[in-house]
């Protein structure tokens, strides 16, 4: 997936048709006198950087009409890589500002101008300056003989002519646009005033100040917020003495993880001069760059020489919806799609080539106008409202005090024209008017909003609504994506866990134990003592054993010693990597881990019900009721549609099986034992090749050696159904006959029962009938729909959910060629 930042613009090879008085190319200064024009370009000393006239060519959608430039064209100066075949662009002067005067641009340059400062100067009638440094005053300074440097650091810098005492009078890393290259700093100066922004751009081919900036304020908060209004949407931390304590943590987070240990080193200053944050790049051969992008998001990058792209470290927030408002009207943010935004039903995208660009502010517009009428003190409205469930509401509503009944409030809403949306709750009547901004759907992690938000739409556009809802759920292929490695990924959720943490994690101290929220280093011997030298012992998995213990605040933990150095580190990184940050109310929480010498340990919360296999096959004496079942096949359900869904990398179980579905003290079901998991991009870059689960749950295309997709999951998941269908571990016995010559593999019983209409036989003859005909179908639909042969049949995690929820049915499954094969082997 191309990061949005990377432009695709292309540094057209313009060749002067006049001759340069640039003569010399290559070299890093201008000086009085020298002009640079389009064409030409001054580089750094070290080759990494350039700087020149630039433009962008219109985005990958529109690529085919290459080369025209025509009139409309863009052209603005710029730094960009100068070694890097992708195009990528650091910095750009005129940002709002572009030349577009096309006739005249062989003639537009850039100079040292009479007083001194570095500007523009339009082709077309040479004494207009486009851009400025204007920085100096030779009223106040006199004239001064100035050169402009490129250096190594890709900083652009204006200093006077004095070999001996060179005095920078301006530079480009004061005057950021949307990147912070090593070495410049995101800060103020307290003598000046001067506060550097990084602003994030507008789309991929436009550099123009965009919606969101990051920005350390004076009251010493490192924020991103919204550009032009000031709403703050992420801070690191308000309190002045967190400062200082970021960058300890954010430097033990990078020695963590090999693959970005020792790139760079944070820092932060504060004197009685200046406060920022910096960092430096430790091995000069390394391009790496942190970039505020179109969607709100931060994101540390580098270059990848053996894939020739740039590869993303870094994401934060970890959610696209975090950032305020960031599709625009209209639309519904949705953190576990690609692409993340959405137009509310009956709505249109209001500018497509703008979307694909990454620009989302346009939002989306009705597809049929509302129709209401105010006349004189009677309105009057034919508009009905559509439900959006599961949101965030958008931010200030009016409150309708004598509305008290929902219909009230439907009338408060209907008799103002202007109103476009409502929502009722608890006795109390909102309504929204105008454009509905920053609706974000709830993803089960950060924002669990159970909030319904009712829409106003035209009545004709809810029949069509209506006509279209009927419809069942179409398995995709879900394609499998390209890795970012283990390292970035790991980065990633630590990082996520910090800003979950948001106001307590510059608490997580990495030698404390004490602190719940967050993940913690510990020591082996304080994990000695938890466990009481490892006395008590849960169980036994694949890579070690799991004990219980207990910490010193009493909370009752489960810690997994792996055994083994080589396989163990491997597991002990697939579990970190994936559950070590990601939080869901259905995936078990990992506390913390140690990692001292050749001990690996996990430490995760205890769970007290233990795991699904006991309840199911063992020897519990209360039989799990049919509800819980219900409760436990949804909650497994929506664990695995965040695993696979949430995260841009999706994350693959690969071991689904009820030994690793563990029961909280309220039987809330938690996936655990994530040491098969796998990673994989979007675009199958990585296919795993090695077989990973356990027998019995295992999907057929494990066997057939095509790519794997999170459909494996879904095959687990739904072998998992059947068995607590049956309470009966019958997927893993082999296939015979039984005496009356029927087949009695399960999964086949259950298909031949769902299609025969009977499937009352199928359940669990422990519970005496005792449960719910339709859930049982329901389950039993799915989990048929689970096993299909062929991935491509078999529905999606998420909408799975939808169907458990209700909300979709499903048809019955066709008999998998596979088990129609044993069937008629057999008979
Ligand atoms: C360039 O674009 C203009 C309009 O934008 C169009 O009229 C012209 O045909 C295009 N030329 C080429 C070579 O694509
Ligand atoms: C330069 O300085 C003088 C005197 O301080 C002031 O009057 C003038 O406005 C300044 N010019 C610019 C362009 O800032
Ligand atoms: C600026 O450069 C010109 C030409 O080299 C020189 O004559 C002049 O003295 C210099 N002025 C200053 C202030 O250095
Ligand atoms: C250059 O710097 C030296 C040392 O500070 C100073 O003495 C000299 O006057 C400067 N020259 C000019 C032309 O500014
Ligand atoms: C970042 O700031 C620190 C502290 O002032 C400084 O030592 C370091 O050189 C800076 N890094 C770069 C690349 O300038
Ligand atoms: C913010 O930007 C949007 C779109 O650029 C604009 O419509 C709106 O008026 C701006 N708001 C303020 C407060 O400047
Ligand atoms: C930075 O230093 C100033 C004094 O120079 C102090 O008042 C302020 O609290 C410091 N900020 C932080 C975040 O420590
Ligand atoms: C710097 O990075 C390059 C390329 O990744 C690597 O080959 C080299 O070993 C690194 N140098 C050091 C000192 O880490
Ligand atoms: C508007 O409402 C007021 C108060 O209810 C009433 O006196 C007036 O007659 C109404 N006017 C019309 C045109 O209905
Ligand atoms: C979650 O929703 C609440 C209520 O709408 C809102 O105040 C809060 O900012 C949201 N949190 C995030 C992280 O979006
Ligand atoms: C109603 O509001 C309460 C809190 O204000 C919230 O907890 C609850 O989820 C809301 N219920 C619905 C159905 O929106």
């Amino acid at each position: 997936m191309l990061p949005l930042y990377t432009l695709l613009g292309t540094l057209v090879l313009f060749s002067p048709q006049h001759a340069s008085c640039f003569a010399a190319a290559n070299h890093d200064t201008l000086t009085v006198g020298q002009e640079l024009s389009v064409g030409d370009k001054l580089v750094s000393r070290n080759g990494k950087f350039a700087v020149g006239f630039l433009t962008f060519q219109s985005g990958p959608s529109t690529s085919s009409k290459s080369s025209n430039t025509t009139a409309s064209t863009r052209w603005y100066l710029g730094i960009w890589y100068n070694k890097i075949p992708v195009f990528t662009t650091v910095w750009v002067a005129n940002r709002d500002n572009p030349i577009t005067h096309h006739a005249q641009l062989s003639l537009t340059q850039l100079k040292i101008s009479g007083d001194g400062n570095l500007v523009i100067l339009d082709g077309a009638t040479k004494s207009r300056i486009i851009w400025s440094t204007a920085i100096i005053n030779s009223t106040e300074t006199g004239r001064l003989n100035t050169s402009a440097v490129l250096l190594n650091s890709g900083n652009l810098v204006v200093i006077t002519e004095n070999s001996s005492n060179p005095v920078t009078l301006w530079q480009s890393f004061d005057y950021p646009t949307d990147v912070v290259l090593p070495g410049a700093k995101i800060g103020w100066n307290k003598v000046t005033g001067l506060t550097r922004q990084y602003i994030s751009r507008k789309s991929m081919i436009d550099p123009g100040t965009g919606s969101f900036c990051t920005e350390l304020q004076i009251n010493g908060a490192l924020v991103h917020r919204s550009w032009n209004t000031s709403n703050v949407f992420w801070s690191w931390g308000t309190v002045r003495s967190s400062a200082p304590k970021l960058v300890p943590l954010l430097q033990s987070l990078l020695d963590i993880n090999p693959e970005t240990r020792g790139l760079i080193r944070p820092d932060y200053i504060n004197n009685s001069e200046e406060e920022y944050y910096n960092y430096t790049l430790l091995n000069e051969s390394i391009y790496i760059f942190y970039v505020h992008d179109i969607s709100g998001q931060t994101k540390l990058n580098v270059w990848s020489q053996a894939k020739q792209s740039w590869q993303t470290l870094y994401t934060h927030p970890i959610s696209p919806c975090t950032a305020y408002a960031t599709c625009g009207p209209f639309t519904v943010c949705s953190g576990n799609s690609n692409p993340f935004c959405g137009c509310m039903e009956s709505f249109s995208q209001k500018s497509p080539g703008d979307w694909e660009l990454g620009d989302h502010t346009g939002g989306c517009v009705r597809d049929t106008p509302l129709d209401c009428t105010d006349t004189k003190n009677k309105t009057s409205s034919t508009d009905i409202f559509h439900p959006i469930a599961h949101v965030t509401l958008p931010n200030n509503p009016e409150i309708i005090k004598d509305a008290t009944t929902q219909s009230k409030c439907i009338e408060a809403c209907l008799s103002y024209c202007p109103c476009t949306a409502y929502s009722y709750n608890n006795s109390i009547c909102s309504i929204w008017n105008g454009d509905l901004v920053d609706v974000k759907k709830n993803d089960g992690t950060e924002n669990n909003s159970e909030d319904v938000l009712y829409l106003r739409l035209a009545a004709i556009d809810l029949e069509k609504l209506r006509k279209n809802t009927k419809r069942k759920p179409v398995a995709r292929v879900i394609v499998v994506t390209s890795i970012i490695t283990f390292g970035s990924l790991m980065l990633i959720m630590l990082l996520l866990l910090m800003w979950r943490n948001k106001s307590k994690w510059y608490r997580v101290g990495l030698r404390d134990s004490q602190c719940g929220g967050g993940i913690i280093t510990f020591r082996y011997s304080d994990l000695n003592h938890a466990t009481r030298s490892f006395s008590e012992k849960l169980g036994t998995g694949g890579f070690g054993s799991v004990f219980k213990g207990v910490l010193s605040d009493q909370t009752t933990i489960a810690v997994k010693r792996l055994d083994g150095a080589r396989q163990g580190e491997k597991q002990f990184r697939a579990e970190v990597s994936s559950i070590g940050l990601i939080q869901h109310i259905n995936l078990v929480r990992l506390i913390g881990f140690c990692c001292e010498g050749d001990n690996r340990l996990l430490v995760y919360e205890h769970m007290l019900n233990g795991s699904l296999d006991a309840h199911l096959f063992g020897s519990k004496p209360s039989v799990l009721d049919w509800n819980a079942r219900y409760q436990i096949a949804m909650g497994v359900a929506r664990g695995l549609s965040y695993l696979h869904h949430s995260c841009r990398e999706c994350i693959i179980h690969c071991d689904i099986k009820p030994e690793n579905i563990l029961l909280d003290a309220s039987f809330i079901p938690k996936i655990a034992d994530f040491g098969m998991a796998a990673f994989v991009g979007r675009d199958f870059s990585r296919v795993l090749t090695t077989l990973r689960g356990t027998a019995g749950y295992l999907a057929p295309e494990w066997l057939s050696g095509v790519a794997i997709t999170p459909k494996v999951d879904v095959y687990s998941f739904g072998m998992v159904l059947l068995e607590i269908i049956s309470g009966k571990r019958k997927t893993h016995e082999q296939v015979y006959i039984g005496s009356n010559h029927h087949v009695a593999y399960f999964p086949v019983q259950a298909i031949l029962k769902l299609q025969a209409g009977d499937v009352n036989s199928l359940v669990d003859p422990q519970l005496h009938g005792d449960f719910d005909l339709a859930e049982v179908e329901r389950v039993c639909k799915v989990a048929c729909w689970c096993i299909q042969d062929d991935e491509s049949d078999r529905p999606t995690m998420g909408e799975l959910v939808q169907v458990l929820e209700g909300l979709q049915e499903l048809d019955v499954p066709p008999m998998p060629r596979l088990l129609a094969a044993i069937t008629h082997g057999i008979l």
